[in-house]
């Protein structure tokens, strides 16, 4: 969150505080020496609200967002679970959702015996959910052959190129762990600075797993007879993640040849501090499939049944999970950084120096070669920018002083990409920016509860080297920071939609700016309806208690600047002048007119620290290596496709009548196949309808009907 409306000015930077802190995230990062501060973590149980002591800096950040010191446990234990509480909505601190997000990122990412996150261990859709087909491959996920005789990898097969392919028209010889590498939205397939794909891998929690077993979900049937209000219980997480194919195999020797261990990997990035290789990512070794292309469409074909054994490295994260209250699960991201370097966009619009630089794409800059800037709101892709958004540096999904206008896009057909099967290399490279600095649609800050928590991490992992907990060539988390979240700051309001014409819930889109927000619409009615019942938090709000409960502090239901007994909060009813002209709050243009937010959602002029916002958090968040190609306005945060709506096989919602109930979901006239054809509070994830895509794949493969 940032400050409140109507109060913007209240960033209190710089001085002592910025000094010290700067010095004890230098000290901490380049680690082993003493910390010359003292700076002194906080830990407690659940996380202790805020720093404290004679170095506390908290008071230079607006919201201090405090690294729990339990999340590296003193006796090396592991991470312990994310407290099971509802944190309060705005305008209270949103850190604890941040918080969550980045503590499920340190579980997932904890390195086992063998160097692997573990992550490695967390169920997969093949894991979890009951294939009809299972007969026909065996093999559980993340195995295959290194047997010469019989593998599908050219460099393992005693055949070469001949053998594997014999190999791979034969039985399956394993079952690849990750994939999906066309990526959700417009089937667009991201090709990295080395000409490979990224490879993606969905995992979950035994929470997870068990919340399907426990509803009769494991099946394609189970799936379509889900109850549409059934809910995700608090425990939950899921994660995607983005790696990056590092295995010297892949890359030529010193001859030009591949397939030899002495294949020169190139430097992830440019910039000081990258030791020039892949030390400081997590990685493992990976199952994951060979690639064909279809030569009449170019569609990129995943053969996950007869894998080969990749060195991989974690690009990205989505570390994301439920609350009590929270069913609508907390969309948290996590990303590589250059923890030598400073963040630029953080310096930039909030002043501090937060060790941390993501290096694995530049964000988007103003036209005038100056400093991160948000993208015109008119030309969303800076089309007309001329200057390239990383200069002449080359992160790990950007290089050649690419142009925005021809980022973050791939050709027109898959026809030209340029695949190369014998090498599973493609021409057509991926330039990466990221198009919302802050991942914030009305403002560039990136918000204050990140930044504080990231540079608290600095302290957190620097505090652990020191006192031997992190051994920084075993445990690569130290080399990641949060994105940013999204959630729904009104989760009372998560719901099924209305129906439609075919008597079917529509399911809800769950945005602030696409008309469909009830908050916004509901106060056109007469009298306008201001949802008393939805709080805004438990020190300002309309009411006061969360969610209806007994009022928790000052303010009451339709208060208005006037009778609102927190001074500076905003609520509601404050917003649309309530108590009439006189209200010195009253619109935007100085008070002549009222507030209209639906026009200030839509102008970017307000954003998630809105009263009317039903989400919280970051708005405009994506990753670029997931998300790469609908990070521009065409899909604003990762409810446009995470949602309760019915779902295609694009991964995006099915909104075309011929392609819903009472219509076949597989009726010819769709361009895009319903996938999960009725709406649900279980499509918030896309487990269920990846799975079923899974299901008509395998069903198409062996000419059979999938039954659904
Ligand atoms: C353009 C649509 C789209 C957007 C935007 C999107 N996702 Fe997804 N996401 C998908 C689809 C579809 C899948 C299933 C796998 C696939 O097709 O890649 C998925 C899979 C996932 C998974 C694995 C578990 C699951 O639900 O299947 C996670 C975790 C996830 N996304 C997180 C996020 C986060 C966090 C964001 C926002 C930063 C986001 N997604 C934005 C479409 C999207």
């Amino acid at each position: 969150m940032s400050e409140k409306l109507h109060s913007t000015a209240n960033f209190a930077f710089g001085g002592l505080g910025t000094i010290a802190f700067l010095a004890a995230a230098v000290s901490a990062v380049t680690a082993a020496c003493n910390d010359p501060t003292g700076f002194s973590v906080p830990s407690g149980p659940g996380g202790s609200s805020s720093s404290s002591g004679p170095n506390d800096i908290s008071g230079s950040f607006n919201e201090d967002c405090p690294a729990d010191g339990t999340w590296i446990p003193a006796d090396g234990g592991l991470t312990p679970p994310v407290p099971m509480v509802e944190p309060a909505p705005h305008p209270d601190t949103e850190c604890p959702f941040y918080r969550g997000a980045y503590q499920n990122f340190m579980i997932a990412g904890a390195p086992k015996a063998n160097g692997d996150p573990a992550l490695v261990d967390f169920a997969t859709l093949d894991d979890t959910f009951t294939s009809q087909f299972k007969a026909n491959n065996p093999y559980v996920r993340n195995s295959g052959t290194l047997d010469p005789a019989k593998s599908a990898d050219p460099c393992v097969n005693s055949g070469g190129a001949s053998g594997a392919n014999t190999a791979r028209a034969g039985a399956p010889t394993g079952r690849a762990w990750l994939g999906v590498v066309r990526q959700a939205g417009h089937r667009n397939v991201l090709v990295d600075q080395d000409h490979h794909t990224l490879y993606y891998g969905l995992h979950m929690n035994q929470a997870f797993v068990e919340f399907v077993k426990a509803n009769n979900l494991q099946t394609p049937a189970g799936i379509l007879a889900v109850p549409p209000d059934l809910a995700f219980p608090p425990g939950v997480s899921e994660f995607k993640t983005a790696w990056k194919d590092i295995d010297p195999r892949d890359f030529p020797d010193s001859s030009g040849n591949l397939c030899t261990a002495n294949g020169k990997v190139s430097s992830p990035t440019d910039f000081p501090g990258d030791p020039g290789d892949y030390s400081n990512y997590i990685t493992t070794t990976a199952w994951i499939p060979w690639l064909t292309q279809d030569p009449v469409t170019g569609e990129m074909i995943e053969d996950a049944d007869h894998p080969v054994l990749r060195k991989v490295a974690l690009v990205a994260i989505h570390c994301v999970y439920t609350l009590p209250g929270h069913p609508e699960f907390i969309w948290g991201s996590v990303q590589h950084v250059n923890t030598t370097l400073i963040d630029p966009t953080v310096l930039t619009f909030a002043g501090q120096m937060v060790l941390g630089m993501p290096d694995s794409q530049p964000d988007s800059i103003s036209p005038d070669g100056g400093p991160p800037a948000l993208p015109d709101k008119n030309d969303p892709q800076n089309t007309n920018n001329p200057v390239p958004p990383g200069g002449t540096k080359h992160y790990l999904l950007y290089g050649n002083q690419a142009l925005e206008s021809v980022s973050n896009r791939g050709p027109t057909s898959d026809l030209d990409l340029g695949f190369d099967a014998s090498a599973q290399t493609f021409a057509a490279v991926t330039q990466v920016f990221r198009v919302f600095p802050g991942s914030k649609a009305d403002r560039l800050e990136p918000d204050t509860a990140v930044f504080s928590l990231n540079s608290n991490l600095n302290v957190l992992y620097g505090n652990a080297i020191d006192a031997g907990l992190i051994d920084t060539n075993v445990d690569k988390r130290v080399n990641y920071r949060l994105v940013a979240a999204v959630w729904m700051d009104k989760p009372a309001l998560f719901g099924l939609g209305t129906r439609g014409a075919n008597g079917q819930y529509q399911g809800m889109t769950l945005q602030n700016d696409d008309g469909f927000n009830p908050l916004v619409n509901d106060i056109k009615a007469s009298p306008p309806n201001i949802h008393p019942e939805i709080s805004q938090g438990i020190s300002c709000g309309t009411p006061t208690g969360i969610n209806g409960q007994a009022p928790l502090s000052g303010d009451v239901p339709d208060a208005s600047s006037f009778n609102n007994t927190v001074p500076g909060c905003d609520t509601r009813a404050d917003e649309i002048d309530f108590m009439g002209a006189n209200n010195p709050l009253r619109g935007d243009d100085g008070g002549l007119s009222p507030v209209d937010p639906g026009a200030d959602f839509a102008s970017h002029s307000v954003g998630s620290d809105s009263p009317f916002s039903m989400l919280g958090g970051e708005d405009r968040l994506s990753s670029t290596s997931m998300e790469t190609f609908t990070q521009n306005d065409s899909f604003h945060n990762c409810f446009s496709c995470h949602n309760t709506q019915p779902t295609n096989t694009d991964g995006v919602a099915a909104t075309d009548p011929n392609c819903l109930f009472p219509n076949s979901p597989t009726n010819p006239a769709c361009p895009t196949q319903t996938v999960m054809p009725i709406a649900a509070k279980i499509n918030v994830s896309h487990m269920f309808s990846e799975f079923l895509i899974h299901e008509r794949d395998a069903a198409k493969k062996l000419g059979v009907d999938a039954g659904f």
